[in-house]
């Protein structure tokens, strides 16, 4: 049996995030083939909050080293605004947006093109945080999810935030069955996504 210890991210630790973002990045799993790009991904979901709020990102270690995450926004408003307009156009100095026809695009031009789109996020008034939670296959299963999701909870009481929500694949049942089990209401559905809430 593994030993496990959540604790406060570093800037050491951003690498290390980035890569967990990627080998969880379909679906909940192993993404890393499907990107000739191994950064665009972690740019989107990861970036962002350890630049923005790193008082909101919190790692799971193991004795082999970072083994997942959990890390959000307590405000998400005020955190797109900055993402759409400070840290998207940094990151798009790195990239040239996507031609040609947007149905034969592969994983990684799809992702980059979301950097050159006007925000589409989605805000629920009652659920002002939101949240990412990524654990490494051996992390997974051991109810080490549940201890990062009260730790991440108890960080948003401590800040008086009332609700927190979150986005997930519609194919994700693993994790829908894991929200569901912590108490999470779905609030909403499209095509690709699930999005789900919790009072707190
Ligand atoms: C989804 C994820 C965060 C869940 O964390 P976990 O550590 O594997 O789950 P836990 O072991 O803490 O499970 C907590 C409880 O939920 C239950 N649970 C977990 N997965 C479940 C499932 N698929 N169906 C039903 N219950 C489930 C567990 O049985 C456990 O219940 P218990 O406390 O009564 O024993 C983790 O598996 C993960 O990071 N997966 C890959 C990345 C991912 O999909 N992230 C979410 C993206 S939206």
């Amino acid at each position: 049996m593994s030993d496990f210890n959540i604790r406060p991210y570093n800037s050491t630790d951003k690498d290390h995030v980035y890569n967990i973002c990627l080998q969880t990045g379909e679906s909940g799993k192993d993404a890393t083939h499907l990107f000739t790009d191994p950064l665009v991904l972690g740019h989107i979901y990861a970036g962002p909050y350890m630049e923005y709020e790193p008082q909101s990102v919190f790692i799971l270690n193991d004795e082999n080293g970072l083994c997942g995450y959990i890390m959000g926004t307590m405000n998400s408003n005020a955190f797109y605004d900055w993402m759409y307009k400070d840290w998207f156009p940094a990151v798009r100095n790195n990239y040239n947006q996507p031609t040609g026809e947007p149905s034969k695009w592969n994983r990684t031009e799809k992702t980059v093109n979301i950097l050159f789109q006007p925000m589409s996020n989605k805000l629920f008034k009652d659920y002002p945080a939101h949240l990412h939670i990524d654990l490494l296959p051996r992390a997974q299963g051991q109810g080490q999810g549940k201890l990062m999701m009260d730790h991440y909870i108890t960080h948003l009481k401590q800040n008086n935030i009332k609700g927190v929500h979150l986005e997930l694949s519609i194919t994700n049942e693993r994790a829908f069955n894991f929200y569901r089990k912590y108490g999470m209401d779905e609030l909403e559905q499209d095509d690709d996504s699930i999005y789900m809430g919790l009072y707190i």
